[in-house]
């Protein structure tokens, strides 16, 4: 949950809390959509990082629509776990809102200590569907340290832009 407050015209605190969880303390439920998004990393196409991301979004209905990092030697082509698994659930899946988000990655066969957060772009399109949905979505981050629980893109992008300033 993001917290703003404002104790003078000068300054503006933006305070967020995340979750800090062992995989054993997760759900049963949220378990399974961090396992799902750590196997994923296995089908990421990453001859150029070598950074293997995984990610599993998990629908309202319950179904649930997997992703992997997808690069290309035009490297600006490529795209993030995230988007890739967000895609296909939109191109699906339509007008069902996405609830729950787990991301994990592999790096030189190993899954990262720290967890993994999405890129400010993955953010950006995440935040498109909490804005039309105008339901949160759940943030799983997988480390081998332990699992981050966000509770909404809102509080990994704090001060956002959406399609209601264009109006
Ligand atoms: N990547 C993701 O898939 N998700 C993230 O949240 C961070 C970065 C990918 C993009 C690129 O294929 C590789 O990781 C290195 O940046």
């Amino acid at each position: 949950m993001t917290k703003f407050s404002q104790e003078s015209m000068k300054s503006l605190q933006i305070t967020i809390s995340i979750q800090l969880l062992s995989l054993e303390e997760l759900s049963a439920e949220d378990k399974k959509l961090v396992e799902t998004a750590k196997q994923m990393t296995e089908t990421s196409y990453s001859p150029y990082s070598h950074f293997q991301v995984g990610a599993a979004l998990r629908l309202k209905d319950g179904q649930v629509f997997r992703g992997s990092n997808q690069e290309n030697a035009a490297f600006p082509v490529g795209l993030c776990a995230e988007r890739t698994a967000f895609f296909a659930a939109s191109a699906n899946a339509p007008g069902i809102p996405p609830v729950s988000l787990a991301i994990a990655a592999q790096t030189k066969g190993s899954f990262t200590a720290s967890p993994i957060a999405p890129c400010g772009s993955c953010r950006q399109a995440l935040l498109e569907a909490e804005t039309r949905f105008s339901q949160p979505i759940r943030i799983l981050l997988y480390g081998t340290d332990g699992v981050y629980v966000v509770s909404s893109v809102r509080d990994l992008l704090p001060l956002t832009f959406d399609g209601s300033q264009l109006a």
